[in-house]
């Protein structure tokens, strides 16, 4: 059976602590000088955006090339698409010439589609509803730092958007307690929590959301956040700002913090705005890092996908 990556929790617990292990495994063989594998040798896998993109493209090329495939990078303002034609007859056609396919876009029915339509794996490169690519990424990098993933603590601070949404179900599959603090009114969705409880329940992952701010970044681990307005949302950034300005990654939240506590950004930043410059670019950041383990993640996704 096609297997899809368009939610975290396509993966089962054992599947993705594995899946992490095999991204430090090709993180430390690249570290060493090798970087060209043949694994995917003679496939091709599309790379299709219907967003802004830095990290996500670039480490999504830089690792199907890496694995010996051949990659793709297609927006979809050059395609058909974006002249009407279906997603189902865009996944029908790509099917046919593709091994694979990353999608980078707003609603979640679209990868839906693709996936259901199809008859490649699809994976989702961030869609308005979860950024799933970006968790794998974020779990490597907290097991990197804390040595380890259940009983930490992550502290995500802002939107309850895309990233929190995949933040709380990967948490919730390996056991990593997660709080998401947010203003009134812009709490992560409710289905998407009611999954991430059902998955803490056999985990035993501490899960919670409050629009406490202070409260919530007392002993914590890790300290997150992302943008206040998304791709998409630029419209309301103005409006956002003045609700979400308590709720800032900056020094009184790391200060509350566990001592030894670390600062992740999936980025793109906005120093001033969500983070503070002293938190983003001071000791404590580890945000380099999470950016750069994008690459390894994904490697060790394609192969769990194609290999
Ligand atoms: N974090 C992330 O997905 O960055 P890009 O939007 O640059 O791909
Ligand atoms: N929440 C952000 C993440 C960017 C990587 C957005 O969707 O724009």
């Amino acid at each position: 059976m096609t297997r899809h990556f368009l939610t975290v929790d396509d993966l089962d617990a054992a599947e993705l602590l594995a899946l992490l292990d095999h991204a430090d495994a090709l993180k430390a063989e690249r570290a060493q000088g090798r970087r060209q594998r043949d694994d995917l040798a003679g496939r091709t896998v599309g790379l299709l955006f219907e967003k802004p993109s830095t990290r996500t493209r670039v480490s999504f090329e830089v690792a199907v090339a890496e694995l010996g495939a051949h990659p793709l990078v297609l927006s979809s303002a050059e395609l058909q698409l974006g002249r009407g034609e279906t997603v189902g007859d865009t996944a029908r056609v790509l099917s046919r010439y593709l091994d694979a396919l990353g999608v980078r876009t707003f609603a979640q029915s679209r990868l839906e589609t693709l996936a259901a339509e199809g008859t490649i794996p699809i994976v989702n490169m961030l869609s308005d509803l979860a950024h799933p690519c970006q968790a794998l990424a974020d779990l490597q990098t907290i097991r990197e730092a804390t040595g380890g993933l259940a009983g930490r603590r992550l502290t995500y601070l802002g939107d309850g958007n895309n990233v929190a949404h995949s933040l709380l179900v990967a948490g919730a599959l390996v056991g990593l307690d997660v709080t998401v603090a947010h203003p009134e009114g812009h709490g992560p969705d409710r289905d998407v929590l009611a999954r991430a409880r059902a998955h803490a329940a056999t985990s035993g992952a501490e899960l919670s959301v409050t629009t406490d701010h202070l409260g919530a970044v007392a002993g914590a681990d890790v300290l997150y956040t992302d943008v206040w307005a998304s791709m998409g949302q630029e419209d309301e950034a103005d409006a956002r700002a003045a609700a979400f300005a308590p709720y800032r990654l900056d020094g009184d939240a790391l200060a509350a913090a566990a001592e030894d506590a670390i600062v992740l950004h999936c980025l793109p930043a906005h120093r001033g705005e969500e983070i503070s410059a002293a938190a983003i670019d001071g000791p404590q950041s580890r945000v380099w890092d999470q950016a750069e383990n994008r690459l390894h993640a994904q490697k060790a996704l394609l192969l769990a996908l194609l290999g």
